[in-house]
């Protein structure tokens, strides 16, 4: 990479903020994901535009250089940012066209190798993004079933399939909150979807039952990541497995966040429970847009049935990406890397909580840490770590995704800052003063029109 400038003090140069206000005015809501917004960081302070990134290593647009311990591309690059091996794949193809009028024959290599990885599974299908895999599975369960209602746990992308939970039915529109990103406004869901997609909570098989018992018949799939923050109570995937049996259900495991990041494949492979369908995106592919849906021929089959059809889904920068990542990934433990990573942050961070009397609140897997703190002013507590963390040329946030590329010294590095930043932090406290620190407004919680 370039060498970076010398650090200026972060309100010297602000092409960066400017840019971002234009952003907002030509826009909507001023970036194309949520999480990527910096009014979730530190608004006004975040640096909201790269120039370049390599490894956990980012060059902001204005020069300043950053080590990346937040959220990598928000989970997106497991490897690392711009890993060798799959930019110089990536680079052949594009050099070679990544699209033209007929196919590329590395989908059919990817469909293979996805196969081989999951003997369960037969069929695959693509799409680009989790969000759109995760519409088309809803698509093809809804198609092989000839049902309509779907039973979910967790987040699963802005499709209309999934909004319509917080369509109101007898007036409740916060179905969502509990499920990873609450206030999620569905304006613009048609109101006829009101009743087909049910929650229910993760470990909570009852409410699961309870649903089928009342919607049995007209269940087309039960959707969730098979875990996101804590490992499945004993029993829990078996039996909602048996419970979709039972209701001639299709169940659908996400792994678009958890897949290859806890277990090589799916973390469903640790927990030993297989879906009917598993989706894949994010790191799959490490950076580029990529998105897999594999699934049993029976049900996978009922794609043919349905129309379900892009064009860019047909390029073939994805397909290359993906195969260079899951190669590398077959050669190196990255899960076990990850979860060590994440276990020694943890740890310091802990014992530098203690240290200081700060409320601290870790969750998560090791390798998907979330910081709060357990404190009425967490918001602006979380704000002011971010900030002081900016002063010292680390990115961090409310996640910590740990990567590859990130080394035991990466973490000790950022331990020794949160050392000298909690200290102030539990004095912030006493002083009652936490927002008056901040040298600017105190972070967005979730989802929130911007002005
Ligand atoms: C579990 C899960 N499903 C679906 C999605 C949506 O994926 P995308 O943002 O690529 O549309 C996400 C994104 O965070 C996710 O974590």
């Amino acid at each position: 990479m370039e060498t970076a400038k010398q650090r200026s003090p972060v309100s010297a140069e602000r092409r960066g903020q400017d840019l971002y206000r234009l952003a907002k005015s030509l826009i909507p809501g001023g970036t194309q994901l949520l999480s990527k917004r910096p009014e979730l960081f530190a608004p006004n302070q975040w640096p909201p535009y790269y120039s370049q990134c390599r490894g956990c290593e980012i060059v902001d647009s204005d020069g300043r250089r950053y080590v990346d311990m937040s959220i990598m591309g928000i989970g997106s690059c497991l490897l690392g940012y711009n890993d060798p091996d799959v930019t110089a794949a990536v680079v052949r193809r594009v050099q070679n066209g990544s699209m033209c009028t007929l196919n590329n024959p590395e989908e059919v290599e990817l469909a293979r190798l996805l196969i081989e990885l999951h003997p369960w599974a037969e069929n695959v299908r693509y799409a680009r993004t989790g969000g759109e895999a995760m519409a088309v599975a809803v698509r093809i369960a809804r198609a092989r079933t000839g049902r309509d209602t779907i039973a979910f746990c967790g987040y699963h992308g802005w499709h209309d399939w999934y909004l319509a939970a917080n369509r109101p039915a007898g007036g409740q529109a916060d179905q969502l909150d509990g499920h990873l990103l609450p206030g999620l406004a569905p304006n613009g869901v048609p109101s006829q979807l009101t009743g087909t997609a049910l929650p229910f909570g993760y470990n909570q098989l009852d409410q699961l039952a309870a649903i089928i018992d009342g919607h049995g018949s007209e269940l087309a799939a039960v959707v969730m990541e098979p875990t996101r923050r804590v490992d499945p109570q004993s029993g829990f995937l078996e039996g909602v497995r048996e419970l979709c049996d039972r209701a001639g259900a299709v169940l659908v495991f996400d792994e678009i966040t958890v897949g290859w990041r806890l277990a090589l494949g799916g973390v469903h492979m640790r927990y030993g429970v297989e879906p009917d369908i598993a989706v894949f995106a994010k790191a799959i592919s490490n950076g580029h847009p990529m998105a897999a849906i594999i699934g049993r021929s029976n049900v996978m089959q009922a794609a043919q049935d349905s129309f379900i059809s892009s064009t860019y889904w047909t390029e073939g920068v994805g397909p290359t990406a993906a195969l260079a990542t899951i190669r590398k990934m077959q050669q190196i433990d990255v899960p076990a890397h990850v979860a060590a990573i994440g276990t020694r942050l943890r740890a310091g961070l802990e014992e530098i909580a203690h240290k200081y009397g700060v409320p601290l609140a870790l969750a998560g897997h090791p390798a998907v840490t979330t910081i709060a703190f357990d404190h009425p002013e967490n918001l602006a507590l979380q704000t002011l770590f971010t900030v002081r963390m900016l002063g010292r040329g680390i990115l961090t946030g409310v996640g910590f995704y740990a990567s590859l590329a990130h080394t035991e010294e990466h973490v000790d590095a950022y331990l020794a800052a949160a050392d000298e930043i909690f200290d102030e932090l539990a004095e912030a406290v006493r002083q009652g003063d936490v927002a008056g620190r901040i040298g600017g407004p105190v972070r967005h919680s979730g989802f929130a029109r911007l002005a």
